[in-house]
């Protein structure tokens, strides 16, 4: 759906850029409903996405990885920083030119019941978005590809009559899969998309994804708790903590050698081998800061079993290393 945009794609430009993204929520009190603060939700964060790849977005629960997939097609709508699909920033346009786009990135969430309509039947919800985007030519054609999407997804297209709630959790995950895949995104944000499944169906759906991926192409965005899920799935992965992301790199490198000290107590909780433990945070003693109130210094430092007296006042840049960076004063090659 992205031709709108001639002459803007460069080669070496990856598919979504995202440079100083800023997304606060306000908090307002009192009568007059004044701003009292700012939940820092998002706070000026860069990651990239190239075409093909797979970049997960793990944190504990609050650090703004949802908002991050929200901001992105200004379902939120981002304060700072620019958004660039294919090197066009979305930030910028106006709410009508902002349309195609819709198409272009899609988000699967956690929850398939909340994201599909129990009154409407199978074919109408995934035509639905074919429709509002002008995908097949009338309404024998869209039947057809519903029918073809189905079966991509590995469900019997004859269920296309059928209402959700006929389904079982996981076939409702492949339904916004095939809903999703129905307008041709060449991006898709998964947020949580496998966390409430049993651990056996988890699997067939992550399956599904990697071949989806394989054949059409596609980027995703892997917002999850479940590390085990990004070692297997994610070519890159980028750590949240508080609103910043304080760790990016290749998704070995991150496990293999871990820099920053919040990314090695997430890593810490988990032998990647037993699902049973697969839960994030468990080594990271402490509770999570407020995003409405963030440390000074270095957001982790309260928290950090390696913090030093400069930490406490002061904000650590990001430091780059080959493939990777980090937000740790420990990751700056002048410290020695
Ligand atoms: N619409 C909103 N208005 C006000 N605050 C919000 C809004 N959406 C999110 N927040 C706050 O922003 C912070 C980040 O929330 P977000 O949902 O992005 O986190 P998350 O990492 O996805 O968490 P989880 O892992 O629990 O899904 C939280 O403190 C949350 O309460
Ligand atoms: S900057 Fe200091 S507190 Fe922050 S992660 Fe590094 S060592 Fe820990
Ligand atoms: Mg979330």
């Amino acid at each position: 759906m992205s031709a709108a945009i001639e002459g803007s794609p460069n080669a070496c430009e990856p598919l979504l850029r995202v440079e100083g993204l800023r997304t606060w929520f306000p908090i307002r009190a009192g009568i007059l409903q004044r701003t009292v603060g700012n939940v820092r939700a998002v706070d000026n964060i860069d990651f990239e996405v190239a075409a093909g790849e797979t970049l997960a977005l793990v944190g504990e629960s609050g650090c703004g990885k949802t908002t991050v997939g929200r901001s992105l097609l200004r379902l939120v709508e981002p304060q700072a920083g620019r958004v660039l699909f294919d090197g066009v920033d979305l930030c910028t346009l106006s709410k009508r030119e902002l349309i195609p786009y819709r198409s272009d990135i899609q988000i699967v969430f956690q929850d398939p019941m909340a994201s599909l309509d129990p009154r409407m039947r199978v074919r109408d919800a995934i035509a639905e978005g074919m429709r509002s985007f002008g995908i097949g030519a009338n309404a024998a054609e869209r039947t057809e590809r519903v029918a073809a999407l189905l079966e991509r997804v590995q469900l019997d297209p004859a269920w296309m009559s059928r209402y959700p709630h006929e389904f079982s959790g996981g076939q409702r995950q492949r339904l916004c899969i095939a809903r999703a895949l129905a307008v041709e995104p060449r991006l898709i944000v998964c947020d949580e998309a496998t966390s409430a499944l049993d651990v056996s169906i988890q699997a067939q759906i992550l399956n599904l994804l990697r071949d989806l991926q394989q054949d059409l192409g596609l980027a995703y965005l892997f917002i999850t708790h479940d590390l085990g899920v990004v070692r297997y799935l994610a070519d890159r992965v980028a750590v949240m903590y508080v609103g910043e992301i304080v760790e990016q790199g290749p998704t070995e490198q991150i496990f293999e050698r871990p820099s920053h000290p919040y990314t090695q107590g997430l890593l810490s909780a988990i032998p990647s081998t037993d699902p049973g433990r697969r839960g994030i945070s468990a080594r990271v003693i402490g509770d999570v800061p407020s995003p409405a109130n963030p440390p000074d210094g270095c957001r982790f430092h309260p928290r950090c079993p390696q913090a030093f007296e400069r930490c406490g006042r002061e904000r650590p840049p990001t430091y780059f290393a080959g493939e990777g960076s980090s937000r740790c004063f420990l990751s700056d090659p002048a410290a020695g």
